[in-house]
């Protein structure tokens, strides 16, 4: 992305300023012993959940601040709403919150601590909150220099102490969500704990990847690499080559297959079998675009598109359901996509196919949580891969800066919300769906 150095040199950016044309920023991300987040934090309001952060950043050996105070900045501003009874509730905080985003330092983080509003609701607690989320979103299109803004939407009956909460709330303070925001995550069980190594999260475990030898699945596996897992790289024959050099570059094993054959499933588990003991992780990344409009559309790109993206990846489940080899515990992230969410022309074909990935993850979920497992889906906006380099100019920058962080995604952005959603500390999210779509303006 030319255009972003371009506005963070010295010219660019006083000529960008004058011009009033999109500044994105260069986003914070993670780094492998780096802090979690740059400076002070700022917990406001007074609820059990903010009581909680408040508690666990000052372990960690954070400042935290309970208000604006003189001329402190912050690289952390977490919002107690957990507790709102009526709409008139958010005031406080909400006028608190607007003096504090004039303190943010650059690449800040904004977390919200929410609880979800369901039907059964008194119709006043449902509708504070409910207008939590609604204000977040609003919230994070204000947000400036690489900021973001993001929920935490804990179930009732859970508090803020679990280790399940406190990993989705770290998560969005990290580096690791750069490119993640006015997203709502829920969080659903206690499952789950902070990892012994926060450098090496998914040490012992056992990572499938597929569709890496390149792309956004190839990130995959070098970050669940990094990250301590040992991974095995699954692509195409055609692909082998290319495959080969990122099982080396991650000292893994790599398989050849199309994951479209019946037996894939099982082909997979029989490699991680022979090779490491067993299977604790699956990231169905490999996917394809066959792009028509419907009316031009044929029977060949419809169904090899269905095949790939969807039909594959529920055959494969009920594999690793079935088999005593992939763990109790087994962590499954699919990838679906921003078109699945809210369309997309020429897309029909896959946005059926990612929408669908959205509808498997959803229903799939009681059946991997009951054996302490979790399967959940990231679905990618306008990420900077091969794929999106074939988009003509004109409508690549549109799509690039028709978002909230003003620039296209790296493959990386959505490697590190996998790592996360794989790990441990994610054990009580499962049948979820996380935008990493740097809050895209189009669609949903
Ligand atoms: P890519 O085309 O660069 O890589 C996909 C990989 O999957 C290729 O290596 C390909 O050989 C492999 N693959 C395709 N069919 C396969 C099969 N039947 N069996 C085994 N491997 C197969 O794609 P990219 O951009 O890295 O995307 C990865 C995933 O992310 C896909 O599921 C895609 O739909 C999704 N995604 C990508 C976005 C983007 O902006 N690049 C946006 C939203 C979603």
């Amino acid at each position: 992305d030319k255009y972003l150095e371009l506005v963070n040199a010295g010219l660019g950016r006083e000529l960008a300023s004058r011009l009033g044309l999109p500044q994105p920023s260069v986003l914070r991300r993670y780094q492998q012993g780096a802090p979690l987040f740059e400076g002070s934090a700022l917990v406001l309001g007074s609820s059990s959940g903010a009581e909680a952060l408040t508690a666990h950043l000052l372990g960690e050996g954070f400042d935290v601040r309970r208000h604006v105070d003189g001329s402190v900045t912050f690289g952390a501003l977490i919002l107690g709403l957990d507790e709102v009874t009526t709409p008139a509730d958010l005031s406080e905080i909400a006028l608190a919150a607007g003096e504090a985003l004039k303190k943010l330092r650059p690449n800040a983080r904004v977390v919200f601590l929410a609880r979800p509003a369901g039907a059964e609701l008194d119709p006043a607690v449902a509708a504070a909150r409910h207008g939590v989320i609604g204000m977040m979103r609003s919230v994070a299109h204000e947000m400036r220099f690489g900021g973001t803004a993001n929920a935490v939407v804990l179930s009732d009956g859970l508090e803020f102490t679990a280790p399940s909460a406190v990993g989705a709330v770290r998560f969005f303070l990290s580096g690791r969500s750069a490119y993640v925001s006015g997203q709502p995550l829920a969080v659903t069980s206690a499952s789950g704990h902070l990892p012994a190594d926060a450098s090496r999260p998914l040490e012992g475990k056992v990572a499938v990847v597929t569709g890496a030898a390149r792309g956004i699945g190839a990130s995959i596996a070098r970050t669940l690499r990094r990250d301590g897992a040992q991974v095995i790289v699954v692509d195409v024959p055609a692909a082998g080559e290319q495959l080969a050099a990122v099982a080396n570059e991650v000292c893994g094993t790599a398989l050849q297959l199309d994951i479209t054959a019946e037996d894939a499933g099982e082909r997979i588990l029989a490699h991680a079998r022979q090779r490491y003991g067993w299977l604790d992780i699956v990231v169905h990344n490999a996917g394809i675009t066959r792009d028509k409009l419907l009316a031009n559309m044929d029977a060949a790109r419809w169904d090899s598109v269905i095949a790939v993206n969807i039909e594959a990846q529920l055959r494969m489940n009920r594999a690793f359901l079935a088999s005593e080899w992939f763990a109790q515990d087994g962590r499954i992230v699919a990838l679906a996509s921003t078109s699945g969410i809210a369309g997309n022309r020429g897309q029909s074909n896959y946005a059926a196919s990612k929408a669908g990935v959205i509808g498997m993850v959803a229903s799939s979920s009681r059946l991997f949580e009951e054996r302490g497992g979790s399967i959940n889906a990231v679905a990618p906006g306008f990420i900077e891969t091969d794929m999106t380099a074939k988009i003509p100019f004109v409508t690549r920058e549109v799509a690039r800066r028709l978002a909230s962080l003003q620039q296209g995604g790296q493959p990386q952005d959505v490697a590190e919300a996998i790592a996360f959603l794989v790990s441990d500390q994610a054990g009580g999210i499962s049948g979820q769906t996380l935008r990493v779509c740097g809050q895209n303006l189009v669609g949903a």
